[in-house]
């Protein structure tokens, strides 16, 4: 069965309230609104200012075919090739709701249509012009597929969905550019239910491809080769997470499974032998400095009563119990 996801309030003070459709856009309970592109019934959440970059201008969407043209030729990988194994990541089934970001003129959308066969894909871009290319290039034929389009204008890192809408998030090209691409990849993680899979892909030469010449060109060229795989930036409780490079090792890949369940370490084993204490102890248990001469006689006397070193300082301490 097709179930719709409905869109919710971007406004911070809202927390997500569900939106209602009126003539001209939607609304929250509280107020706030958000027009439609005109003439059409694509949703403004957030877009950039006409004119202020590459994608926000009219012709958009040529530009960037240029720019995927190059990109393409230049690796010598054929478009269809990369998007689909990408896609294959996800490892899709029927029926599924997909959540593309920054999903620019569609060229990812015959590929997630075809992956998914029947199902819902929610395809955000922040410029107007690349969404509105996507809608002109791709709208008749998705519209004959078995699967149900929405597009909406607005941030990836302050998505216009609930919590756990989605069984999967994809993102190719543009994350690299997110103001804060920590924020984007928790917007994807927040969205996705527990056990769905996120994959994002941009431009990141592998470290052992920067240090060639090759490398060096490509940064060289463009800075956007430079970036590194933003693992740090990943959502703590990510699991099954895999980073891997695509067109001759420029392309940084990263997909993961999304948990909502803390991790299961034991911070509180103790540790057999001369040191002792646990995780915890090791790491909130510091003191302050002391006399070295008289913390290698603490040592040294731990040693001779064949106790760990964290006992022996524990028992001086409580010896008088304060
Ligand atoms: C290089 S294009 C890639 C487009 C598309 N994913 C593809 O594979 O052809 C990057 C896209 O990311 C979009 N973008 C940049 N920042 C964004 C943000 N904060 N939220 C949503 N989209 C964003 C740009 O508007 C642009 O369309
Ligand atoms: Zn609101």
């Amino acid at each position: 069965m097709i179930m719709t996801v409905s869109y919710c309030c971007t406004d911070l003070t809202c927390g997500k309230s569900p939106l209602r459709e009126e003539a001209a856009g939607l609304r929250c309970p509280n107020g706030h609104f958000f027009p439609f592109v005109t003439g059409t019934n694509v949703p403004v959440f957030a877009c950039e200012e006409e004119g202020s970059n590459e994608y926000a201008i009219e012709n958009a969407a040529e530009i960037h075919d240029n720019a995927l043209q190059w990109v393409f030729r230049t690796f010598q990988t054929d478009e269809a090739t990369l998007r689909k194994s990408l896609i294959a990541r996800l490892r899709l089934s029927k029926g599924q709701t997909v959540l593309v970001t920054g999903a620019g003129a569609g060229n990812d959308l015959p590929f997630l249509a075809e992956a998914l066969d029947t199902g819902i894909i929610y395809a955000q871009d922040i410029a107007i012009p690349m969404l509105m290319s996507a809608v002109e290039r791709h709208g008749a034929a998705l519209k004959n597929s078995g699967v149900q389009f929405f597009f909406s204008a607005s941030d990836a890192t302050n998505l216009p969905f609930q919590d756990g809408q989605f069984d999967a998030a994809y993102h190719f090209g543009g994350i690299n550019l997110f103001p804060d691409i920590e924020k984007g990849m928790a917007e994807m993680n927040r969205v996705v239910k527990p056990g769905g899979r996120i994959v994002i892909c941009d431009e990141g030469v592998a470290p052992w491809v920067k240090v060639t010449e090759v490398g060096k060109m490509l940064i060289n060229n463009n800075p956007l080769y430079a970036f590194d795989a933003p693992l740090a930036s990943l959502p703590a409780m990510a699991t099954d997470v895999t980073l891997s490079w695509e067109l001759s090792g420029c392309f940084y890949v990263i997909d993961f499974v999304v948990s909502k369940t803390p991790s299961t370490i034991d911070i509180d084993v103790p540790h057999i032998g001369r040191r002792g204490g646990t995780v915890r102890t090791r790491y909130f248990g510091v003191l302050e400095g002391i006399d070295p001469a008289i913390k290698a006689r603490i040592y040294a006397e731990a040693e001779k009563r064949g106790i760990s070193r964290v006992s022996f300082i524990e028992q001086l301490l409580l010896r008088d119990e304060f």
